[in-house]
């Protein structure tokens, strides 16, 4: 334990350009294979952990308000793993401010973990390295484990036959990255989900007949995409990307019964990025658990494709480039 009660975190949502969707082990969110993501520098969520001795119960806020049931019951479980670790059981009041829209789809689990991770493991004094952060994170929301970093992460799957799976399964910076991209979000809906992930991933390895088939696609994808950044191709990785992301929405259309995150509005906007690319422009959709699109493309065109996409859809769209990792606020421990 140090003697900082307080701590506070600021995390960036990644979006992932080659999907993680699938668990081997639902209690310690161990991904079925790998995921590569970029980390955004828009849409931060700064968390702030206090512990409180003697106090009967934490305390969860998410923007001024008191949490939902349902948030504040993850936050508890994950404070109950730090607990768990640290030499410390005091409950604690979690304060978190986002600037992404909840549920949506735009990675506010991701950001949100990540913050609390990094916030939480300060306050309760565990002394992560960042491989060991980004373990933890994972256990609030796989996703997380990637916004421990900025810039590319990769994470990893453990293999079958890891001697200590939990131990194997962390995200870290992908090196060698020689492309300038962006992702232009599309923001179409900005209302939380009906399905959460968690159940959709579960229904869709379950019940959906082309989930193996996607699994086998995404780890060979995942060795094409790392090719094509650290070769500067960003056609071929957009191209990979958007891909990737039709095929994991096939296996949710194709779960019983389906689940569709994507609306009319979505394919519109699909429709304006496949015309945006038969005219010449570089740039390429993914979407995850929501009807929002994102746009790859490179960095020096991203605010001509934003506009021209607003300008074709009427939806208003924000240029994420490649953002930083975690950080704590210096000076935040009390
Ligand atoms: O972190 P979760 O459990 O919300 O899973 C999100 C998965 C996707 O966002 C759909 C894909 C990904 O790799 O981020």
């Amino acid at each position: 334990m140090t003697d900082a009660s307080t701590a506070v975190a600021t995390a960036h949502p990644n979006i992932a350009l080659v999907k993680y969707w699938g668990k081997q082990d639902e209690e310690l969110v161990l991904p079925l294979a790998d995921s590569l993501s970029m980390t955004l520098d828009v849409f931060p969520t700064t968390t702030c952990v206090t512990r409180c001795p003697g106090a009967p119960a934490d305390t969860v806020t998410m923007d001024g308000r008191p949490a939902s049931q349902e948030a504040a019951r993850r936050v508890v479980r994950f404070l109950d793993l730090v607990r768990q670790r640290s030499a410390c059981d005091d409950r604690a009041s979690v304060a978190t401010r986002n600037t992404v829209p909840v549920g949506a789809g735009l990675a506010s689990s991701a950001s949100g973990f990540a913050a609390l991770a990094l916030a939480a493991a300060a306050a309760y004094g565990l002394g992560l390295d960042p491989a060991g952060l980004s373990r933890l994170a994972r256990r609030g929301s796989g996703s997380a484990a990637r916004s421990v970093f900025g810039g590319f992460a990769l994470w990893h799957a453990p293999g079958p036959h890891a001697p200590d799976p939990d131990a194997a399964c962390y995200a870290e910076p992908l090196a060698g990255v020689r492309v300038d991209a962006a992702l232009v979000v599309v923001l179409l809906d900005t209302g939380p989900k009906s399905v959460s992930s968690r159940e959709a991933m579960r229904r869709t390895v379950a019940t959906s007949p082309l989930f193996p088939a996607w699994l086998a696609a995404t780890r060979l994808d995942l060795r094409h995409m790392r090719a094509a950044l650290e070769a500067g191709d960003l056609a071929t990785a957009g191209e990979i990307a958007e891909h990737n992301a039709l095929g994991m929405h096939a296996t949710l259309e194709s779960a019983d019964p389906p689940v569709r995150y994507l609306t009319e509005q979505s394919h519109r906007v699909l429709e304006q990025v496949r015309a945006l690319r038969t005219a010449g422009a570089g740039c390429w959709a993914t979407m995850d658990a929501g009807p929002n699109v994102k746009v790859l493309c490179p960095g020096d065109q991203a605010t001509r494709i934003a506009e021209r996409l607003t300008t074709a859809t009427g939806f208003p769209a924000v240029v994420a480039r490649p953002g930083p990792a975690a950080a704590l606020h210096p000076g935040a421990e009390a």
